[in-house]
């Protein structure tokens, strides 16, 4: 690409740069608290593929079994598969904003852990129906069909946010769009340690334990950012925030309890199914909280 004007033959320093421009040069520290938190998640990283695989055998479940307990996993990646592309906007706005270098490096470890829930999903998925994914699956059983026609509504929900979603990340401050998160770290960190303790096949126990940990310092990232940057809101940012956090709740109840039907766009034999669903997975030993 040609130059337009050539600067740096008429001037010893290059001019100011214009901003936002993506990237600082400097690695400024403020918040401690999220050195540490970065610390522990560098400790504590794991790999989906490495659990103990060669201990789960498929086939010691029914195919109902094996449908129900792939339901659950799909609910979770509606979620985890949206996550990495959403914290992945919300690194490039850290960039973008100069900010501290823990709060970067924060921002990219949820990404990381987020795509590794995502892969865990895929891995449990892909064994218990011994195919590529849950959408072109062939169901073999009545309530795994019914399953699948589940699913595919909680897709198409899911997909209605990504939109609006970009369209809010320049208009806000950072402040404001973790407060949206905020919801679901506290809640997922919560329910991924009783499926750890609920679930009896080994495989499970360790993913949930692994993910329920990073959920636990996705929480505490939130929980220092509010700290640094509540106390300076403005009026208008503290209503936009008491309504992300209800939206937030509102999007991950369908995996945490159960969709209102108020937010969400769904048969009228959903919950009925899920219910199901659930039911089958606890009695094969598959954690899954009580309602
Ligand atoms: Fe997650
Ligand atoms: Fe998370």
């Amino acid at each position: 690409m040609a130059l337009k004007e050539r600067l740096a033959g008429t001037m010893r320093e290059p001019p100011a740069i214009e901003q936002p421009n993506v990237f600082p040069l400097s690695w400024d520290v403020q918040t401690k608290k999220l050195e540490e938190i970065w610390d522990a998640s560098q400790r504590e990283y794991w790999d989906p593929a490495k659990l103990s695989w060669d201990t789960f055998d498929p086939s010691s479940y029914s195919w109902e079994e094996r449908e129900c307990i792939a339901y659950w996993w799909t609910l979770l990646s509606v979620f985890d598969a949206s996550a990495p592309p959403v914290f992945a906007e919300a690194l490039i706005k850290t960039y973008e904003e100069h900010e501290e270098d823990p709060v970067r490096r924060c921002f990219f470890s949820i990404t990381r852990d987020e795509q590794n829930h995502e892969q865990m999903c895929r891995l449990a998925i892909t064994k218990l129906l011994d195919h590529t994914d849950p959408m072109t699956y062939e169901p073999k059983t009545e309530l795994g069909k019914k399953a699948q026609l589940n699913t595919k509504w909680l897709f198409f929900n899911g997909s209605r946010y990504w939109n609006g979603y970009k369209k809010a990340v320049p208009k806000y401050s950072l402040a404001v769009l973790f407060s949206s998160f905020l919801m679901g770290e506290i809640a997922a960190a919560t329910i991924f340690h009783q499926m750890a303790a609920n679930c009896q096949e080994l495989i499970f126990q360790e993913a949930f334990k692994h993910i329920g940990k990073d959920e636990g310092r996705h929480m505490a990232i939130c929980m220092s950012l509010m700290e640094r940057d509540y106390p300076n809101l403005t009026d208008e940012d503290k209503s936009v925030i008491t309504r992300q956090i209800r939206a937030g709740y509102l999007f991950l109840s369908a995996v945490l309890f159960e969709p209102p039907e108020e937010f969400w766009d769904l048969p009228d034999d959903f919950i009925e199914v899920q219910r199901k669903c659930e039911a089958v997975s606890r009695a094969a030993g598959f954690g899954i909280p009580e309602y």
